[in-house]
C-alpha cells in the first residue's frame, strides 16, 4: 500500500447520493463538491475550498461511489503467467474499478488461514485497488469454514458446483448441505451440474466446434444446480449468491424464489458479457476466447437476463475477469481455458449499455456499487457521504472511445471487446482519497488496502 496519503477536492460533478429504505434506492444527483483527506470523504457541500494536495475539475462528469466487482479471478498464487495481483489490479482502477473480490481458484486454492494471509500480504504490496478474498469450499472444510470466513479482508465462501478452472468442487447434495450449515456469510455459487456435465462430455470429448460449449454445459445444466442449491438455502436459511446467471429459465426461477425467501437471503449477479455477446456471433467471431463457463448462450436467453436486470431478479454486475493467454486459448477446444478478461471492460460496457437505454445510471450504480458492497456488507462502503472510505468513479457519459487489446493491462494482453467502439467511460478512478487513473493512464500507484466486512 501507498501510505503517503495525499489531499484531494473534487469540484463541480454532479455527485450521486442515494437512501436504501430496506427494500429500494431513493436516488438523487447533487451539485456538490468533495473534500477526500486520509482516505476518506472529509466534507461534502457546495463551493468547498481548501488548501490541497491535488484538485479535479468535475465539470460535466457524473460522481459516482467506487465501483465494485465482486467476482474476478487473479491467478496469483500459481498462474501468474495469466495474470497476477498487480496486473489484474491495475486493469481494475483502469476500467474505474475501486475494489475487487477475488475467487479462490488458484494454486494453491484459497482454503486456508495460511492462503488467505498470505493473498492479503501479497496485495497489500501492490495492489492499485481495494482487495477481498473469497475461501473455497471443498467436501471436506465445512467445519473450517466457519473460522476461514471470519478472517479480515474476506468476502464470503465460494462454491463450485461444477467444475471449471482449478480443483474446487463441491458437487453431491449432502457436501452442499454441510457447507451451507456451516457459518454465515454470503456463499457465492457457480451453479452448473457436474453429474450432468460429465455425463454430456461425450459430445465434445473427442473434438468439436467450440459453439458446442453451451451444447455440452446446456442450460438444464445450469437451471438444475441453481435448483438444487436454492433449496438447500431454503433449508437452511443461508444467504446465497447465485454467480453468473446464464438462462431465461433461471431468471424466472429465481425470480419467483426471491419472492419466497426472506428478503436478500438469495442474491443474483450476471456478467457483462452474457449481457453483450451472442451464440448466434460469439463463437464465430471469437473463436475459444468465447468460451467460458457457463457459457455465452442465445439471444433468448439475453433478454431473459436483461428482463432479471430490469424486474430487480438480478442483484449485481461482476465481471468473472478470467484471464487465460492467447497461446492457451489457442488449444483446439475443448482443450482450450474456458475464461475471459473482464474487469477492465465491465464499466464501460455496462455504461455504453446506459447510453444505449438497456438501464439507467441509478441502476448501474446499484449493480455495480451499492448492492455488491451491501449484501456481502462492506464496511465503510456504499452511498456517498462525509465520513465514507474515500472510493470514487468519475464516468464522462459522452465520452466515446475504442476498445483494443493494447490497452489491456491483464497480463493475457487481450479483451473479447477488441475494436468496440463504446460511448461512457471512468475518467477518474479514485482510491483511498488518491487518484488511481487518470483519463485512461495510471496515476498514483499501489494504494489499495483490504475491504474489511461486518457480520454478526
Ligand atoms: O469460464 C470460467 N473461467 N468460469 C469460471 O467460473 C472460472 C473461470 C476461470 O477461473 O478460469
Amino acid at each position: 500500500m501507498n501510505t503517503e496519503s495525499k489531499s484531494l477536492l473534487i469540484k463541480n460533478g454532479l455527485v450521486h447520493s442515494a437512501q436504501f429504505d430496506g427494500k429500494l434506492y431513493q436516488h438523487s444527483w447533487i451539485q456538490v463538491d468533495l473534500l477526500c483527506e486520509g482516505g476518506k470523504i472529509k466534507e461534502m457541500g457546495p463551493g468547498l475550498s481548501a488548501k490541497v494536495d491535488e484538485v479535479i475539475d468535475a465539470e460535466g462528469l457524473h460522481v459516482l461511489p467506487g465501483l465494485i466487482d465482486s467476482q474476478v479471478h487473479f491467478r496469483e498464487p500459481g498462474m501468474e503467467h495469466k495474470e497476477d495481483l498487480e496486473t489484474g489490479t491495475l486493469g481494475a482502477v483502469l476500467g474505474g474499478i475501486t475494489s475487487v473480490y477475488e475467487m479462490p481458484n488458484t494454486n494453491p486454492l484459497t482454503i486456508s488461514k495460511e492462503q488467505i494471509e498470505d493473498k492479503i500480504q501479497r496485495a497489500s504490496q501492490k495492489a492499485w485497488c481495494d482487495f477481498a478474498f473469497f475461501v473455497g469450499a471443498t467436501p471436506t472444510n465445512a467445519e473450517e469454514l466457519v473460522a476461514l470466513e471470519k478472517l479480515p479482508g474476506v468476502s464470503g465462501i465460494k462454491i463450485f458446483m461444477g467444475s471449471s478452472t482449478g480443483d474446487l468442487l463441491v458437487e453431491e447434495d449432502q457436501h452442499l448441505l454441510n457447507v451451507l450449515s456451516h457459518g454465515q456469510r454470503r456463499i457465492a455459487i457457480h451453479c452448473e451440474d457436474e453429474e450432468r456435465l460429465r455425463k454430456r462430455f461425450e459430445i465434445v470429448k473427442s473434438g468439436a466446434p467450440v459453439s458446442y460449449h453451451r451444447i455440452w454445459r446446456d442450460e438444464e445444466t445450469a437451471l438444475k444446480a441453481t435448483q438444487r442449491i436454492v433449496s438447500i438455502s431454503q433449508k437452511t436459511g443461508r444467504p446465497i449468491h447465485c454467480l453468473h446467471i446464464t438462462t431465461n429459465q433461471e431468471i424466472h426461477y429465481l425470480e419467483q424464489m426471491k419472492n419466497k425467501l426472506p428478503p436478500g437471503q438469495l442474491t443474483v449477479e450476471v456478467t457483462p458479457q452474457h449481457l453483450s455477446l451472442m451464440a448466434e456471433t460469439a463463437y464465430d467471431e471469437l473463436g475459444t476466447k468465447a468460451q467460458m463457463n457457463p457459457p455465452i448462450r442465445s439471444s433468448y436467453h439475453q433478454r431473459g437476463l436483461w428482463e432479471g436486470i430490469k424486474n430487480r431478479t438480478v442483484d449485481v454486475i461482476g465481471s468473472d475477469h478470467a484471464p487465460h493467454t492467447l497461446e492457451e486459448k489457442a488449444k483446439p477446444y475443448p482443450s482450450s481455458p474456458s475464461g475471459m478478461t473482464g474487469v477492465q471492460t465491465i464499466a464501460p460496457i455496462m455504461l455504453n449499455h446506459v447510453n444505449n437505454g438497456k438501464l439507467s445510471l441509478e441502476r448501474f450504480v446499484e449493480l455495480l456499487s451499492l448492492e455488491p458492497a451491501r449484501i456481502y456488507k462492506a464496511k465503510n462502503l456504499g452511498p456517498l457521504h462525509a465520513g465514507r472510505k474515500a472510493n470514487i468513479t468519475l464516468v464522462d457519459m459522452n465520452k466515446e472511445r475504442v476498445i483494443e487489446d493494447s490497452w489491456i493491462a491483464s497480463r493475457s494482453g487481450w479483451t473479447p471487446y477488441h475494436n468496440w467502439k463504446t460511448r461512457g467511460w471512468p475518467v477518474y478512478t479514485i482510491v483511498n482519497g488518491q487518484i488511481a487513473m487518470k483519463d485512461f493512464e495510471a496515476a498514483h500507484s499501489h494504494l489499495g488496502q483490504a475491504t474489511l466486512f461486518d457480520f454478526e
